[in-house]
């Protein structure tokens, strides 16, 4: 057996002074020291709801994430409510799509008719609704089309339409996802308008154009048909500009501010936090949770390890709320700890 040959250098040990790992030596310790904590409370599950009853489908592209209908996402929201998760973001897959997004302001709409569900029967479980069309239109962009383009002022319009439908059936927060210039101060001004004072908004404030939506948009059925979203979401390139578009959603009046995604952009998530006092939300997207779970499920990858390890990355940059496909796996963790 060859052995490796005894260095004759003469080498010179310094015994250090400090030594960060005395607090590292016992779980105790560790945990007595611990900087940062993900609290459930923070967590925010989102759920995919379509037209029917006694749906419970699996969504191909994202493994253990299903599509509901009312009446199967009240019980889901059941059980999340008894794992301490304390609010749902609601997406609705409609049945019919045209131009408009017509059904998307149908007070029988798919997400009108949860929020009701959830709120009649599960009513301390806060219902946030993504206020977008993509899943609502023909074309699959996120607002009407004037040729190849994105209208933002006639989609404002019809934002703040959605909006009220929302909040009449109950929702308690409007999350507006597309990303047209001014849309959080219609969104207000109609809200108030109506007598919906307490209808909170939380806007995708620095929403990046991401390939990290992939998977999402199969769920959802809301792929663009032509294009793609890119002149109206951010350029995955600008900070400063993300700075901007917080600060004006700020003015306009959201209550809530968001960085999405989540893990290419904490960075920017830190920035956001430092330079705003607003609670601050984080989007953990379809992309993040698929990569993960397709190395988990060819084990690759320690699956839970490597979400608490991602939830804390996004509680260290100062996120407030985290949206997450993992938030119920993840509670149900915690319960048993
Ligand atoms: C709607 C919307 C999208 C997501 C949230 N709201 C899709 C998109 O912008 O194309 C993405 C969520 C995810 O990937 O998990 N505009
Ligand atoms: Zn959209």
């Amino acid at each position: 057996m060859k052995t490796i040959d005894a260095p004759s250098d003469q080498i010179v040990v310094t015994p250090p002074y400090a030594r960060p790992r005395r607090l590292r030596r016992t779980a105790a310790l560790r945990e007595m020291v611990r900087e940062t904590q993900v609290h459930v409370e923070g967590l925010v599950q989102p759920l995919f709801v379509l037209p029917g009853s006694g749906v419970h489908q699996e969504i191909s592209s994202m493994p253990g994430i299903y599509r509901y209908s009312v009446d199967t996402v009240v019980e889901e929201v059941r059980r999340l409510a008894e794992l301490g998760i304390r609010g749902v973001l609601l997406f609705g897959i409609p049945d019919h799509k045209d131009e408009i997004a017509s059904s998307n302001y149908d007070p029988n709409g798919v997400v009108q008719r949860a929020s009701e569900a959830i709120k009649r029967e599960v009513p301390e479980i806060t219902v946030i609704a993504d206020l977008c069309n993509c899943e609502y239109t023909s074309h699959g962009h996120c607002g009407i089309l004037k040729g190849e383009s994105v209208d933002n002022d006639a989609t404002l319009e019809l934002l703040a339409r959605v909006a009220l439908t929302y909040a009449r059936a109950g929702v308690d927060v409007v999350a507006p996802s597309d990303m047209m210039d001014g849309r959080v101060r219609v969104i207000r001004e109609n809200l108030d308008a109506h007598g919906f004072q307490e209808t909170a908004i939380m806007a995708y404030s620095a929403k990046f154009a991401s390939a990290y939506y992939g998977p999402f948009r199969e769920a959802a059925e809301s792929a663009p048909a032509f294009g793609d979203r890119r002149s109206y979401q951010m350029d995955p390139a600008n900070r400063r500009e993300a700075l901007r578009e917080t600060a004006l959603d700020i003015e306009e009046g959201a209550d809530i501010v968001m960085v999405k995604p989540g893990l290419p952009y904490l960075d920017v998530l830190r920035e956001v936090r430092d330079a705003f006092e607003l609670p601050l939300a984080v989007y953990n997207v379809s992309g993040e949770y698929s990569m993960l779970k397709a190395a988990a499920l060819r084990g690759w990858i320690e699956e839970e390890r490597a979400v608490d390890e991602t939830l804390l990355a996004f509680a260290r940059a100062g996120a407030d709320i985290t949206i997450t496909y993992f938030a119920a796996d993840f509670a149900a963790r915690a319960r048993r700890r």
